[in-house]
């Protein structure tokens, strides 16, 4: 019979026993991790959030205690009542390792099935089997620990806004639409059937109103949800730390910012971060690294070898430059051990992983020329490469070209991580911070036709580029930044427009008519008419942050319940269908596709 708490008051958590409670009679609760009956004696592991402890029931235990113990199965919830003594054999792998209690008293207060999978640190199983039972999952130790580490993060973020006089204001989620470049979740009204609202993507408008409003200084941290296809660091609802400014520049965000970020280095993992942090346009991030997210744990530079790769007579390099292309390489230190197999995984690697087309290599081998194109080159144009680079004779050489600069440095950019990677190249003690400024204001949509904001249409475009927003709207730079961690983007923001004519230039050039822009901006065009502090912000993805500060690739182990890779949840087996009435109700059909 499983039984209620009655007047059982649990005394302590299990992994906290110590030494003053020695000898003392305590309540303990918790699950039953392991149950051990040797005859006459018994063990049980109780676990609770704190850790473990060991409960023992001898001969010397009641028999009412005793015949309880023995139907103990692994994750029962249990309470134990005894004296805690000094165990005879020290455990040293438990942190309770030197204390035992005595039990004298056993209530159950729960029993379960046996669960598909163990509840310890580091079992070998599926995902979807711990999604599908995530509250098994996160009984586990790592999962606590993530998730506890979750909560301190959260704290010393609210701390930190708060001590430097940030506001902390809820904004809505059942909304207009906010773009952010997802698609919407839509919420259809019952009130007005045919009639939608969206849930947020960002609180982005919300704030900037705040800023009109009068709230120099805001920050939430605010459930977002964004209609995309999911990767191992996006997932369709998640939590940014988001923050807005009035009477500031770029330079004031991220001066507040940087001290954010040292300060929770330092109260999360008592680490030092240096400042100011490193800063570098989005220009140059894609020219030394070919992304926009650089990892700077390692170095690999990308290298332009255009000028060298013109003047031979390798076809693959020379069309690509006619066709106003660019040859570039990466230099492996030590790399020209490199196997023929490698180099051919790398290859396979790329061409599935990005637009590559093929990648070349070259070596030298006792001043000989090892590689596919070898052909080609002689040893000058090896030597020239290697000097660039800054590398000696025992680099591996790594050539990519394509008839678009942009695309040949993104597929450089990949072909970098992915070689540091699999070679080791990546300190996973370290952790880079840097700041990527003056993004592209637009970039042009293929599909749409249409330019579309590379941030979001409230980003200002840099002033001294201006005029070009006439002539030449791709090349124009905006006054964005973004934080980058180790080769992920934490957060971005931008400084915003807060005049309405500009407003409304940039929703035109983003290929909105009035009639558009008004439907769905108008709210903020009339409030742009009743004085607006210049202003901007930014926001940072919380999972991320809190993924990469505990060592994490993936975000769903830092989400209590997240979603998988398809936006369902296996657990709840969400989304799901609602009944015909709901339907009605709503004005709603469903059309079969
Ligand atoms: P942005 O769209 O760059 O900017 O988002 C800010 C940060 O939110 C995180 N993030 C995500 N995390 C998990 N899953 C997702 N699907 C996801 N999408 C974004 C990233 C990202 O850097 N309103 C602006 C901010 C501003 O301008 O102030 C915004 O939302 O870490
Ligand atoms: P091919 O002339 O296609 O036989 O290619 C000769 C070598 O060049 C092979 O090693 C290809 O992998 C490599 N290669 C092909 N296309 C590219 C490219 N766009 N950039 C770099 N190397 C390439």
């Amino acid at each position: 019979m499983s039984e209620s708490m009655g007047n059982w008051r649990r005394d302590s958590r299990c992994g906290e026993v110590n030494e003053k409670q020695l000898g003392k009679e305590l309540t303990l609760m918790g699950w039953c991790h392991k149950q051990r009956d040797l005859g006459g004696l018994i063990f049980i592991t109780l676990r609770d959030i704190s850790g473990e402890v060991q409960i023992v029931i001898d001969d010397d235990s009641p028999i009412e205690a005793r015949e309880k113990a023995a139907r103990v199965r692994g994750e029962f919830v249990l309470a134990c009542r005894g004296v805690l003594r000094r165990r005879q054999d020290e455990n040293p792998d438990m942190k309770t390792g030197a204390f035992e209690l005595h039990a004298s008293k056993l209530r159950i207060f729960s029993k379960a099935k046996t669960p598909p999978f163990y509840i310890e640190e580091d079992i070998d199983v599926k995902e979807s089997l711990r999604l599908e039972n995530r509250y098994l999952d996160l009984r586990r130790p790592d999962m606590q620990r993530k998730l506890l580490a979750r909560h301190r993060i959260t704290k010393i973020v609210r701390d930190f806004f708060d001590s430097e006089d940030f506001l902390d204001i809820e904004t809505p989620t059942l909304i207009k639409s906010t773009p952010e470049g997802a698609r919407d979740y839509l919420v259809p009204s019952r009130v007005y059937p045919g009639k939608f609202f969206a849930l947020p993507q960002s609180p982005q408008i919300f704030k900037q109103l705040l800023m009109l409003g009068g709230y120099d200084k805001y920050m939430q941290i605010a459930r977002c949800y964004r209609d995309e296809d999911l990767r191992a660091d996006r997932q369709p609802e998640f939590t940014q730390i988001d923050i807005e400014m009035s009477f500031i520049g770029e330079d004031d965000v991220m001066d507040v910012n940087e001290r954010f970020l040292a300060y929770l280095m330092k109260e999360y993992n008592g680490y030092n971060l240096e400042l100011p942090l490193e800063r570098m346009t989005w220009h140059e991030a894609m020219s030394r690294f070919g992304s926009d997210k650089p990892d700077l744990r390692f170095g690999m530079e990308i290298q332009d070898a255009g000028d060298l790769a013109a003047g031979t007579e390798f076809k693959v390099f020379t069309s690509a430059l006619e066709e106003g292309g660019m040859v570039g390489y990466i230099a492996v230190p030590g790399g020209n051990d490199m196997s023929r197999r490698e180099l051919d995984d790398l290859n396979a690697f790329l061409q599935s992983n990005s637009a590559a087309k093929g990648l070349a290599w070259a070596s030298l081998v006792d001043c000989e020329i090892k590689g596919s194109f070898r052909k080609f080159i002689d040893e000058d144009f090896m030597r020239s490469c290697l000097r660039r680079a800054d590398e000696d004779d025992t680099a591996q050489l790594l050539f990519v070209s394509d008839p678009d600069r942009n695309t040949c440095l993104e597929i450089l950019g990949t072909l970098r991580n992915e070689v540091a990677r699999r070679r080791n190249m990546i300190d996973q003690k370290a952790y880079r911070f840097c700041w990527i400024t003056e993004f592209p204001l637009f970039e042009w949509d293929e599909e749409e036709k249409r330019y579309v904001s590379k941030h979001h249409p409230f980003t200002a475009p840099l002033e001294a580029d201006f005029e070009l927003l006439d002539t030449d709207p791709a090349e124009v730079r905006s006054r964005s930044y973004d934080i980058v961690l180790n080769g992920t983007e934490l957060g971005g923001g931008s400084i915003r427009i807060h005049e309405q004519d500009l407003q409304k230039k940039i929703f035109s050039l983003l290929g909105f008519s009035e009639e558009e822009y008004q439907h769905r901006f108008g709210f903020l065009l009339d409030a742009f008419q009743y004085g607006v502090p210049p202003h901007g912000g930014l926001a940072y993805g919380l999972d991320r942050l809190v993924m990469l500060l505990v060592g994490e690739d993936n975000i769903r182990e830092v989400i209590a319940f997240p979603k998988v890779q398809n936006s369902s949840c296996l657990m709840t087996k969400a989304p799901a269908e609602v009944s015909d009435d709901q339907l009605a109700e709503l004005g709603i059909k469903i059309v079969e596709s």
